[in-house]
């Protein structure tokens, strides 16, 4: 028998040495084969297409090969548009990114499911553009998933405990007092308030995650700013790769992998950290990080020593079977986290203090009430604000709620990919399909937020115990916003400070004015632009 085969091959050998390999052949082969895996793709991709009538969902009118992307990148308003599908097609829809099913969901019961009940079942983030391999060892808490996501998860949850953050309060009290210092050198004017903000939120992240104190408020043209604004940009905008993977989402690891090696290969001639402003980040951080690992018994309380210090209090047994399961988080892994803290903080945490200011210069009764609130505990004397005083404010919390339920920043990562083939209210969901969440539509609407309108900005609606689900802005389930505690204060800290020093004015006069954008997260079109005006105490 295995005589026979060997044969069998020595002859197809010997057939094919009598081919002549002309070019025109090679031509003809290579286009032959070229078609063939075009046409398995091509079938594949018209495959791909009946995925939502098979599971008897509704979406919305797709184009071959671009599906609905087009639609929603054009106009920059995912958000919107889902909502607006969500009033066409009802709580639960898919639409196609490409030839890639998204399931979109604002049906609190099918959330309840993925993201709570059957979270290990979804253990995955819906993938990004590019994205590398699951169970990548350089994912960072974001990116990684299951066993990976659920060990740094663990590791990391208590440094974002209470008293952890209270340890930073006096360090987000000073970031604070620049930004009043600051804005308090433009005087009376119209300013466009954003561009202090993200200078603000960014001192702050320097500060709390890496113990670098540095003239970042002041400065504009701070080294340190700049690199960071310029990675955003880098982040934020599409382009190429981003698009190779987005319409041929099958390859996004490999397209990742070739970009990783064309990296490599350039970092033998060209200087990366001169190169992009992430591998001037990634180098900077990575000093910080070495320093302090040979520095014994710090006295800095910032990210980099709790999450150095940071150990996992696991049961230990569970995890018996993983090898690699370690209790502490390694040097890289302590980097990559930590540049992902600044990524997550950064722009969703201005924007928020943004869009706050907005509501408050439009709005001079909301004003007024924070003043009162405030000003009835410290008097005119703010100096003695810390990270506990500031908690005691209800209307100050509800209006933040508020805020975010009015604006909520991150919607287009509230989603989730699956990981166990499942079964949700009877529709089957295999691997690697996106669950992504309609947060505009649960936000806005009246059955869960009522019976004050919805659309009309009311603090006091949060008076209210809500479903837990009602409220998306920092997402739900083990899996939601690791920061959500640090971001609550940081921002509470600032509107003190800011809400005490300045009257805030508008030309405005309506809440639906504002022009938002989204890219990973929702801005501000042209940035927040509001009159201060200094308060002068008697
Ligand atoms: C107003 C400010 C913020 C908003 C609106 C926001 C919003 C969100 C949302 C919607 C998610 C996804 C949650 C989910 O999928 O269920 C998220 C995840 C995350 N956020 Fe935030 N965030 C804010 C501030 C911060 C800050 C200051 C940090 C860092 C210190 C941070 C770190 C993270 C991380 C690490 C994750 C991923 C958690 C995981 O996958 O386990 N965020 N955030
Ligand atoms: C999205 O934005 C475009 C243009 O900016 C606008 O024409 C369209 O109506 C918006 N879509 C929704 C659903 O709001
Ligand atoms: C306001 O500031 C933001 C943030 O820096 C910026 O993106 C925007 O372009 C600015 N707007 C104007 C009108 O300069
Ligand atoms: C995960 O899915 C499986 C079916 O694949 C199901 O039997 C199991 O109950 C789900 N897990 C949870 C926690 O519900
Ligand atoms: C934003 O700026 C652009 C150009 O600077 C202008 O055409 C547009 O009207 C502005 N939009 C808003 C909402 O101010």
């Amino acid at each position: 028998m295995n005589n026979l085969k060997f044969v069998n091959i020595e002859q197809l050998l010997e057939k094919i040495g009598h081919i002549e390999f002309s070019p025109l052949t090679i031509f003809k082969a290579s286009s032959i084969t070229l078609c063939g895996v075009g046409l398995v793709y091509l079938s594949r991709i018209w495959f791909s297409y009946r995925f939502f009538k098979k599971r008897g969902l509704k979406s919305p009118k797709h184009e071959f090969f671009y599906g609905n992307f087009r639609q929603i990148h054009k106009n920059k308003n995912y958000s919107e548009m889902l909502r607006e599908w969500t009033k066409e097609f009802g709580k639960t829809y898919g639409y196609f990114e490409g030839h890639l099913p998204v399931i979109v969901t604002s049906d609190l019961e099918f959330i309840q499911e993925v993201f709570i009940k059957q979270s290990t079942n979804f253990s995955a983030r819906k993938k990004g553009f590019l994205s590398r391999k699951d169970d990548d060892p350089n994912s960072d808490l974001f990116q990684s998933t299951k066993g990976r996501w659920k060990r740094m998860r663990m590791i990391m949850n208590p440094t974002f405990s209470s008293a952890k953050l209270r340890e930073l309060g006096p360090i987000l009290v000073n970031c604070a007092d620049r930004l009043i210092d600051v804005l308090n050198k433009e005087g009376d004017a119209e300013i466009n308030v954003s561009e202090y903000f993200k200078r603000f939120t960014m001192d702050s992240i320097w500060n709390c995650a890496f113990g670098v104190d540095i003239n970042m408020q002041y400065d504009k043209e701070n080294l340190y700013l700049k690199n960071c604004e310029q990675f955003f940009k880098v982040t934020s905008n599409l382009m190429l790769p981003h698009y190779l993977g987005l319409y041929f989402h099958e390859f996004k690891e490999k397209i990742v992998f070739f970009l990783i090696i064309m990296t490599l290969v350039r970092s033998k001639f060209v200087d990366l950290d001169k190169l992009s402003p992430y591998f001037w980040l990634k180098t900077k951080i990575k000093d910080l990080v070495n320093k302090r690992l040979f520095e014994k018994e710090s006295r800095k309380r910032d990210y980099i020593q709790l999450l150095l210090e940071a150990c996992g209090e696991l049961n230990s047994e569970r995890f018996s079977k993983n090898t690699e399961f370690k209790k502490s988080l390694s040097a890289i892994e302590v980097e990559n986290n930590l540049i992902l803290f600044m990524l997550a903080g950064f722009d969703t945490t201005s924007t928020t203090l943004g869009l706050s200011c907005y509501v408050l210069s439009i709005n001079s009764d909301e004003q007024l009430r924070l003043y009162d609130e405030i000003s009835a505990v410290f008097g005119t004397d703010i100096n003695s604000i810390n990270y506990d005083s500031v908690q005691q404010f209800k209307y100050l919390d509800w209006f933040i709620k508020e805020v975010l339920r009015h604006y909520p920043v991150g919607n287009s990562i509230v989603a989730r990919r699956c990981t166990k083939k499942t079964t949700i209210k009877g529709i089957d969901i295999p691997v690697d399909t996106p669950i992504a969440v309609d947060v505009m539509s649960i936000h806005f609407d009246a059955d869960l937020w009522g019976p004050q309108d919805p659309n009309e900005f009311y603090p006091p609606r949060h008076e209210v115990k809500r479903n837990p689900l009602a409220f998306m802005a920092f997402g739900n389930g083990p899996r939601n916003c690791i920061g959500m505690k640090f971001a609550l204060i940081e921002l509470k800290i600032a509107l003190v400070k800011l809400i005490m020093n300045f009257e805030f004015l508008s030309l405005k006069s309506d809440i639906n004015d504002l022009e938002l954008e989204e890219g990973v997260v929702r801005y501000i079109k042209n940035g927040s632009k509001v009159f201060i005006k200094k308060r002068f105490f008697p």
